[in-house]
């Protein structure tokens, strides 16, 4: 059997795997500046911890979860998305009772059976910013300014920031009858799937992506209109908080998200660069989460991104960083003393922290092994041949301007050493 990667889940190395590792360092870094400290969750849950919170009529749970029984006939699911995850860590070591705000972000993947496509994996990787014990609008704001900083710091402004408010729980019931009221004689023009949404959450008939649904959601209620004023004022403020940092944005009242658990604020980055898809990163409050797992709310907002969207718009950019990693010294034995000479040599200054490079080939020519120096990128070669050994020096050959200078064999390891740190 010729044994593959599974559909929809890739295997990630060379220069690709560098630009990413480039790329992670970049959003760790603005992460890190903006106060979130990473938080890593186990790959499998309780199926419950996602059943219970992202909605039993979402697609995550209705068809995209990878469930299974372990030997102990539990059922666990492979983790679809990591919010639900974190609050049920949250509650286990009782974050929430510090008192005060904490801020949190992951970088891990992510599981959903989907149809696979550009930009629409199976596992997939999402960083996430969590902001807990924080209520206020201020703090939506943050979280939104936080994804446009990490995007911008990337070279990318193409998108556009959609803000909604989806009220409260208790507040969005009027909202749902006027849906259906709208709905009601025009159930045969939604896809089947809406049809089932349409009982239990007509919400979410909003949010699907068929081309029919959305002509026929066009003209339907908008939540805006149905806010309490409590809702209606965190909006506003939010609203105000991102027009003092400068942020530009949308409001959109369709960005209902595909999630049960969100409640006010709901945004989206949407970009042309994608292609097929259009959500770059995406996120909201998510009070209401807790209550699901233990009595009391637990006051939060944060968004997810997703790493192998945000690599297409950059590919689509011509952004996508170059890779840093090249050695520092590529080492042209020639002979079999040479090479002896070299081989210990590179291992000893690996281990003092100086990238000296040897291709483990005994035989190459001189012209050769000065190809593949080029191709490493090194800056300097340090040729070594029976002629040198014989009068104890070796040759530091500038790769640039090809000059060349003789270094005593026995002083070698130290001036390569202390070139090295004077050049850091
Ligand atoms: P989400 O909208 O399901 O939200 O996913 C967030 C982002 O993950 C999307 O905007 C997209 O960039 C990426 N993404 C989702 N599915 C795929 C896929 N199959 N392949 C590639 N990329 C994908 C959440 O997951 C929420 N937990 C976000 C959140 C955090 N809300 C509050 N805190």
């Amino acid at each position: 059997m010729k044994l593959q990667a599974i559909r929809g889940m890739r295997d990630l190395y060379g220069e690709e795997m560098a630009q990413w590792q480039s790329v992670e360092r970049s959003v760790r870094e603005v992460l890190s500046r903006f106060g979130y400290q990473e938080f890593r969750t186990p790959v499998l849950e309780k199926v419950e911890v996602f059943t219970q919170t992202v909605g039993e009529d979402s697609d995550i749970v209705e068809k995209q979860m990878y469930v299974f029984k372990d030997q102990n006939e539990e059922t666990l699911a492979l983790r679809p998305e990591c919010t639900a995850a974190f609050v049920r860590a949250v509650i286990e070591h009782q974050l929430h009772k510090v008192g005060r705000p904490l801020r949190f972000y992951y970088y891990l993947p992510m599981f959903r059976y989907e149809r696979p496509q550009k930009g629409r994996l199976r596992q997939f990787h999402q960083f996430g910013a969590e902001l807990i014990n924080d209520s206020s609008p201020e703090a939506d704001a943050e979280s939104i300014v936080l994804l446009d900083a990490i995007y911008r710091q990337l070279g990318i402004s193409e998108y556009v920031v959609k803000i909604n408010n989806i009220g409260t729980e208790a507040s969005r019931g009027k909202y749902r009858d006027a849906l259906k009221d709208f709905f009601k004689d025009k159930l045969s023009e939604l896809c089947p799937q809406c049809q089932k949404r349409f009982e239990r959450a007509p919400m979410r008939i909003l949010d699907c992506k068929n081309e029919a649904c959305q002509e026929v959601a066009k003209d339907a209620p908008v939540i805006l209109d149905y806010l309490d004023p409590e809702s209606r004022a965190h909006h506003e403020r939010v609203q105000h908080c991102l027009k003092m940092a400068g942020l530009s944005f949308e409001v959109d009242p369709r960005i209902v998200r595909g999630l049960d658990y969100y409640s006010q604020t709901a945004f989206e980055f949407q970009s042309d660069l994608l292609g097929a898809q259009s959500a770059l990163g995406a996120g909201g409050r998510y009070d209401g989460l807790a209550i699901r797992f233990s009595e009391k709310p637990i006051p939060a907002v944060g968004w997810a991104l997703g790493m192998e969207r945000l690599m297409i718009a950059l590919e689509a950019k011509a952004a996508l960083p170059k890779s840093e990693g090249k050695p520092q010294y590529f080492f042209a034995p020639l002979g079999p003393e040479a090479f002896d000479v070299l081989y210990g040599l590179s291992l000893k200054l690996k281990r003092a922290g100086v990238w000296a490079e040897l291709i483990y080939e005994k035989d190459k020519s001189l012209k050769a092994q000065l190809k593949q120096a080029n191709k490493s990128q090194a800056p300097f070669a340090v040729v070594l041949g029976e002629e040198e050994i014989k009068k104890g020096q070796a040759v530091l050959r500038d790769m640039g301007s090809s000059s060349q200078e003789n270094i005593p064999l026995n002083e070698l390891e130290a001036h390569l050493l202390r070139r090295t740190q004077r050049a850091t």
